[in-house]
């Protein structure tokens, strides 16, 4: 038996999910962190000490020395870039990568002309993809026309590849506690009602059991990653969104909020508690890290939240940051266990 904690998106991708995973393996002095979905058009963006890192393929809790990295079968990857990304990780003082990654060898290869129809299919039918060959290279896998790693005469990956990411972590001994971290948000799910703009994979919790290749989890801890208003980079229904105001030019500049892959200038919103609520219930979440508060306490102006019920009301940081956690805590049933004011490892506060 072991223990599972998986670590959601509750919005649309960029909640900080990274930054958590990294403080969440330092702090319970986590060995295994698994990727269960998506491919290279995640961007997971870590500060420590000072140095920036960012993953794409390669689960975040690489940066961690001694931990073990897997990439599920739920995953699609493009070799080329893994490679390419592996060796800025080494160049940055990431070490023993050989050891310490391992991918499955069900995964889908992007490949060349996946990316080509992706950028061509974004011309006729653009619901803003990362160009990275997502959708094609997972149509074709449910077309039952793809090629996995095993069929593939693609080797330079061999180094890192496992038959069965299932089965190396089911033996792991007993009681460990293993991570699963997932890729963009509940509201890209491929199943979510603002389909076709969402991306080609299941970014909500229970596909970690499938996408990992464990199977049937006893009793998971989920924790959904949420920011105190929305960012969201393609098309779809965004009804809180105040694109075109000064405020979202204001919480963009100073979130920093372009995208890590693409560096498109992210749409800002106002949190929408109806959808949190939904994302909770669809990933079973019990606690909620909520993340970028230092944005909103820095702007020191009111911000708005959509109730629910349909309603606004409007929240002043820091003196309100409280309030807004009960809210969201009335609305969602999960607990705002973790404050994220900062980007830093220790820019972190524990609510008990
Ligand atoms: P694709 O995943 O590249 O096919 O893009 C499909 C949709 O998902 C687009 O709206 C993208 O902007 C969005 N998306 C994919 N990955 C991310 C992410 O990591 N963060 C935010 N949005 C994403």
């Amino acid at each position: 038996m072991h223990k599972h904690t998986i670590i959601v998106g509750l919005q649309h991708g960029d909640e900080a999910k990274a930054r958590f995973v990294d403080w969440y393996v330092q702090e319970h002095k986590i060995k295994h962190v698994v990727r269960f979905n998506g491919g290279p058009n995640a961007g997971h963006t870590m500060v420590v000490n000072g140095v920036k890192y960012v993953t794409h393929g390669v689960p975040c809790g690489i940066i961690n020395p001694g931990v073990k990295c897997y990439i599920g079968p739920g995953c699609v990857i493009n070799p080329q870039k893994l490679l390419a990304e592996i060796q800025e990780l080494k160049d940055l003082g990431i070490s023993n990568i050989e050891a310490r990654l391992k991918i499955d060898s069900r995964c889908h290869i992007i490949t060349e002309e996946h990316i080509q129809r992706d950028i061509e299919t974004e011309k006729t039918n653009p619901v803003g993809s990362t160009k990275q060959g997502i959708a094609p290279c997972y149509s074709d896998k449910y077309a039952r026309k793809g090629t996995t790693i095993l069929n593939s005469k693609i080797r330079e990956l061999d180094r890192y590849i496992v038959g069965n990411v299932g089965e190396v972590l089911r033996n792991i001994p007993n009681y460990t506690e293993i991570v699963y971290e997932g890729a963009q948000g509940a509201m890209l799910d491929i199943d979510s009602h603002d389909y076709p703009n969402v991306t080609s994979s299941h970014c909500t919790a229970p596909y970690a059991m499938i996408g990992s290749g464990y199977g049937m989890m006893q009793n998971p801890k989920v924790i959904g990653v949420a920011k105190p208003y929305l960012t969201k980079v393609g098309t779809g229904y965004f009804p809180t969104s105040i694109e075109g105001t000064p405020l979202a030019e204001e919480i963009r500049a100073v979130g920093k909020e372009y995208g890590a892959t693409t560096g498109r200038p992210r749409k800002i919103g106002w949190l929408n508690l109806k959808e949190l609520k939904l994302a909770c219930r669809l990933n079973g979440v019990t606690e909620i890290a909520l993340f970028k508060n230092d944005v909103l306490r820095d702007i020191g102006k009111p911000v708005q939240v959509l109730l629910p019920s349909g309603e606004y009301v409007s929240v002043r940081y820091p003196m309100e940051a409280t309030a807004l956690c009960f809210l969201i805590e009335e609305h969602t049933g999960a607990k705002v266990k973790y404050f994220g004011v900062g980007p830093e490892r220790e820019k972190l506060i524990v609510r008990e």
